[in-house]
Parts: structure tokens; sequence; C-alpha cells
């Protein structure tokens, strides 16, 4: 879920198209929200994804390894294989995934998820999530993935979608800086809008039986831990964290974004509620790419 902050080794990659920057970066305080948001969210995003064991997982853009222990936990005889490009993530995700699963045993790969070093049909599942609302050709993402799925394999893709949040009290300043950090997205070859598109987006990679579901997050005085890890930590964080390439570019200034800001936590605040929807899509692989 931002511009700028990238570091030398993302620049330049294909992965999100030639000139694409990762919104959100690479910083401590981004793997820091990548957790909180995974761990807030575990329950409602991991329901019903558990793979048998003996199965091969691929999880593709793991990043930190925020959602990997997720997937450990839920899956403990699966073999899973974690990919990302960046190496510095990859670290991380293997002291996270020691830390927080002890014994848990997760091969971890650093390649390009468009050019991956795997042989055809050599994984069971399929795993990805918060990626492709990054990539500028998810399209060509997702079919190319299905080369290492085998033919009866499954994907499973969970995304967000910007447009879903709403919130009391309203606001019009809360919802320009929202907007920001979507038109930001878009001007480095993303989407925070991807959560709408899964179903047609997996149907026009060719998989089979797309079913996409919405699950909701909800937050409000009643459920202070979503308050503070989903609403606070997870959404308003990725959306301030923008800041400096949203004044950078002039859509902005320093007093409308700061007001925009204050007027989200007044949502985080007693009387205050928040909605925000992610889709997660299930589909299967007819055949090999
Ligand atoms: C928003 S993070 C999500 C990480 C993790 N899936 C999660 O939900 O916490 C997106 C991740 O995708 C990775 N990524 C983006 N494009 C990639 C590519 N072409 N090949 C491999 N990894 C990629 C980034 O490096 C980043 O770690």
């Amino acid at each position: 879920m931002h511009t700028a902050h990238v570091g030398p080794e993302h620049s330049t990659s294909p992965g999100y198209g030639p000139g694409t920057d990762y919104v959100h970066g690479y910083s401590d305080r981004e793997a820091q929200r990548l957790g909180d948001q995974a761990d807030t969210l575990a329950a409602l995003l991991h329901g019903g994804t558990a793979y048998p064991a003996g199965s091969r997982v691929l999880e593709v853009g793991c990043g930190v390894g925020a959602q990997t222990v997720h997937l450990v936990s839920a899956s403990p005889g699966a073999h899973i294989v974690a990919v990302d490009r960046s190496a510095a993530s990859l670290a991380q995700a293997r002291a996270r995934v020691t830390a927080q699963a002890p014994g848990a045993e997760v091969e971890w790969q650093q390649a390009d998820l468009f050019d991956l070093p795997f042989p055809d049909a050599s994984f069971d599942h399929l795993f990805v999530c918060f990626v492709l609302e990054h990539l500028r050709e998810p399209l060509r993402a997702i079919t190319g993935l299905r080369r290492v799925l085998r033919p009866g394999g499954s994907v499973t893709v969970i995304e967000g979608d910007h447009g879903s949040a709403f919130f009391h009290p309203d606001s019009t300043y809360a919802q320009a800086v929202i907007g920001h950090q979507v038109r930001l997205q878009a001007a480095g070859g993303g989407n925070a809008l991807m959560g709408r598109e899964l179903q047609p987006l997996l149907s026009a990679a060719g998989l089979a039986n797309v079913v996409v579901r919405p699950r909701t997050v909800y937050a409000d005085a009643t459920r202070p831990g979503m308050v503070d890890g989903f609403t606070r930590n997870t959404f308003i964080a990725m959306v301030d964290s923008v800041r400096e390439d949203a004044l950078a570019c002039g859509m902005t200034t320093p007093d409308e974004w700061e007001r925009g800001i204050a007027h989200l936590h007044r949502a985080a605040q007693d009387g205050g509620t928040f909605h925000y929807t992610f889709f997660k899509a299930t589909a299967i692989n007819p055949s090999s790419a």
C-alpha cells in the first residue's frame, strides 16, 4: 500500500515495470507496519487457507515474512518456499519466522516473480498477498506464475481496495489524503484499487473456478485491538507514509495534509468508526501455462 524510499537494489528491476517505484518502500517503519497488518488481520485473511502436509506452497512477494508466519502456523506440514526480490526483506523474513515459528522449515529464495528459477509445475499451491497492487503488469505476473504451478494446483490472492475505506466522522480532508495515496501508487505503476479487479484479472489469466469474496475490517471503540492494529497502525500509517511524496509533487500542502491525517485519527477515537474491505480470491490452474 506508497513512491520513493526505494533502495538501489529495487529501483531498476523489471518487476514493477520500467520507471516504477515501490510505493511502500523498505524502511523499518514499513516492516513494522506489514507485521502489524498481518498479525491484526490473520484470522480475517488466512481463514480458510490451510495446505496439506507434504504439499509444496510458493509464496510470492513474501516481503518481511509477515504473512509467512501465518502460513506456516496454519499449514505446519507443508513445504513453503518464500520468494521476494529484496534480499534485505528476505533476511528480515527469515528472522521473523525463526523468532515466531521456531522449527518451521521455509525455503527462502531471492528472485523476480517474472523470472522464477523453478521448474514447470513444481508447486501445488500459490499464495500472493498485497503484491499485485504494486505491479505494472499484474496480468502478466499471474499468467507467468501459472508456469510453476501444477495443473489442478490452487491460487490464493489477497488484495486491498482503498475505495472501500469509509469512516465516521467523515471528512473531505481525510478523503483527500487517501486519494493522494491512490494517485501516487497509480503514478508508480500500481493500483490501490486492485481488490475489485481480482475476479476479471484471474479469469483473464486463464485460471478456473475463480471465487472472490470480500473480507471486511470494521473497527470501533468496542474493538480496541482492531482500532490500534488496523485503523492506526496499518491504514493511517500507510497513508501518512506518502506525506513527503505528496508534498514533493505539489498534490497538497503541509496544512492540508496534517488536517487530513488528524481527521483520519478521529475515526480511531471514541465515537469514531472505520471500515475497509480486502478481497480474497481462490482459483485453480487448469493446466500449465
Ligand atoms: C506490500 S509488500 C507485501 C509483503 C507480504 N506479502 C505481506 O503481505 O506482508 C510487497 C512485496 O512484493 C515484493 N515484490 C514486488 N515486486 C516483485 C517482483 N517482481 N518479484 C519479487 N518480489 C516482488 C516487494 O519486494 C515486497 O516485499
